[in-house]
């Protein structure tokens, strides 16, 4: 299954989950805006930005923001889209792993588990890395994952949903002792076409996404277990940490 994620994030990845991830994204770029307090014309980087739902948000709203992702077909689609919308943004594309910006950004986002993809605990670790790497002194990083905890209390070995012109069912076993999350998906739609996919996620309790937070030089400023703000519990949905890079000492 490796490098799944190369064949994943396409056409069908959108009908599972474009229009409830269009309809969450207001409210997860606002508390974005105001968690981190950005004013008008900071620059922001969205690591692993997709087809660019939050970024192009948070451009509407007056800051100066950079969409980076591996995937051209999603950039393709967030071009359009700021077109649309009458917004400017910078995509840059490439493989997340080497990403490599000049510390010029006020703050960097991570969002909707883009993040625990890789085999190796250090390659996973270099999607924290490189986003503070691209963050001026004294700048955030913003970061939203599913939270591995709520997992195993709530282990769900089979789960169907509707999806836009079809039903998508995945079967789910764990490998704890590497915290892995493997998936293996069927989508079937109306037309008759099934597709068969397979993903494995490396998933991360709190403790372990502040560990690596704290290894590439950011202080842990806030943590969440959802977009209202609430407090988190072993049962949150999702682990969101919040950390600022060290400012220069004069
Ligand atoms: C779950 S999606 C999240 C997208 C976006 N942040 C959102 O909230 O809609 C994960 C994203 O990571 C990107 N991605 C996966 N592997 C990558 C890699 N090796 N380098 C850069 N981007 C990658 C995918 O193309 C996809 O857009």
């Amino acid at each position: 299954m490796a490098e799944w994620w190369k064949g994943f994030f396409d056409a069908d990845y959108l009908a599972d989950y474009n229009s409830s991830d269009m309809k969450a994204a207001p409210r997860e770029a606002s508390f974005v805006r105001k968690t981190l307090r950005l004013r008008r014309g900071q620059r922001v980087l969205d690591e692993c930005c997709g087809y660019g739902r939050h970024a192009i948000l948070l451009a509407q709203s007056g800051l100066v923001v950079t969409g980076f992702d591996r995937n051209r077909f999603f950039l393709n689609k967030a071009r359009r889209d700021a077109a649309k919308a009458g917004v400017k943004l910078t995509w840059v594309e490439g493989d997340v792993r080497a990403m490599s910006f000049e510390p010029v950004f006020d703050a960097a986002i991570n969002m909707f588990t883009a993040i625990g993809y890789f085999e190796s605990d250090e390659e996973n670790y270099q999607v924290v890395a490189r986003a503070v790497a691209a963050l001026k002194p004294g700048g955030q990083f913003f970061l939203d994952t599913i939270n591995r905890d709520m997992i195993v209390r709530n282990f769900e070995r089979t789960s169907w949903k509707e999806i836009a012109g079809g039903v998508s069912m995945e079967t789910r076993t764990a490998d704890w002792v590497h915290s892995r999350l493997n998936v293996k998906k069927t989508m079937i739609f109306s037309s008759g076409r099934r597709r068969r996919i397979a993903f494995s996620l490396r998933v991360y309790s709190i403790a372990e996404m502040i560990g690596m937070f704290e290894r590439a030089g950011l202080a842990v400023t806030h943590t969440f277990g959802n977009f209202n703000g609430k407090e988190f519990t072993l049962d949150s949905p999702r682990i969101i940490v919040v950390g600022r890079k060290a400012k220069k000492r004069r």
